[in-house]
């Protein structure tokens, strides 16, 4: 049984997107807390309901980021996780923080990156004419958006997109491939080995010579 803490900001439509696939698919996990760094986040009712722990740490009672995730550390390491789910979390996290969970923390962007780093990736594609867009899931290193990538899904970008119908398209991607890289690590099928991220496959038979 392995064990994870979800990190969210607001809706938390990934942290349930993967909460429900541990269940129906009755992974081999406990998610044992979700945390976000901010009280109002509407996916912490979500947790709540699932008999999860949903903890607040917020980061306006900290002056500064390393005092902050200081006090995230302790909170998630309460748990001592296998892995770390980054689902929405909206705190650029000091290198120091990053380095405690080298190879057990994943993220998920909206695009595909490189491309569309930071906030507003919709926007940025819309603005860039990208024909395709995506979203990714990767680990997290002190580089913001740029850490190993695990797996990544396309959508097509549609000649009358707004950013809502684009983000609608891509967060349901989202809602599929979350799942499954989370499901990969906690299966032990995911790792990252010399700053690759690696997944293993069923072994195949390879033909008699
Ligand atoms: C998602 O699009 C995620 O990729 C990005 O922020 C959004 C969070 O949505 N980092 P939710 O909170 O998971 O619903």
């Amino acid at each position: 049984m392995r064990t994870i803490v979800i990190l969210i900001s607001g809706r938390g439509s990934n942290m349930q997107a993967i909460i429900q696939a541990a269940q129906n698919e009755k992974w081999p996990v406990k998610i044992a807390a979700v945390i976000s760094n901010r009280a109002d986040a509407s996916g912490l009712h979500h947790a709540t309901a699932q008999g999860i722990p949903a903890i607040v740490v917020p980061h306006k009672d900290y002056t500064t980021r390393e005092a902050f995730d200081a006090a995230l550390q302790s909170r998630i390491d309460e748990f001592a996780p296998d892995l770390v789910v980054l689902a929405g979390f909206m705190r650029v996290l000091t290198a120091r923080f990053v380095a405690q969970y080298a190879g057990r923390m994943l993220n998920i962007h909206p695009s595909l990156l490189p491309s569309f780093i930071g906030l507003a990736t919709h926007r940025q594609a819309l603005a860039a004419g990208v024909k395709i867009h995506g979203a990714t899931v990767h680990f997290v290193t002190a580089d913001l958006d740029h850490g190993p990538i695990v797996a990544q899904a396309t959508v097509p970008v549609l000649p009358d997109d707004t950013e809502e119908t684009l983000a609608a398209r891509v967060l349901e991607q989202e809602h599929l491939i979350y799942p499954q890289a989370v499901r990969s690590f906690i299966e032990g099928r995911l790792s990252l080995i010399d700053g690759i991220a690696c997944i293993a496959i069923d072994k195949v038979e390879l033909p008699v010579q």
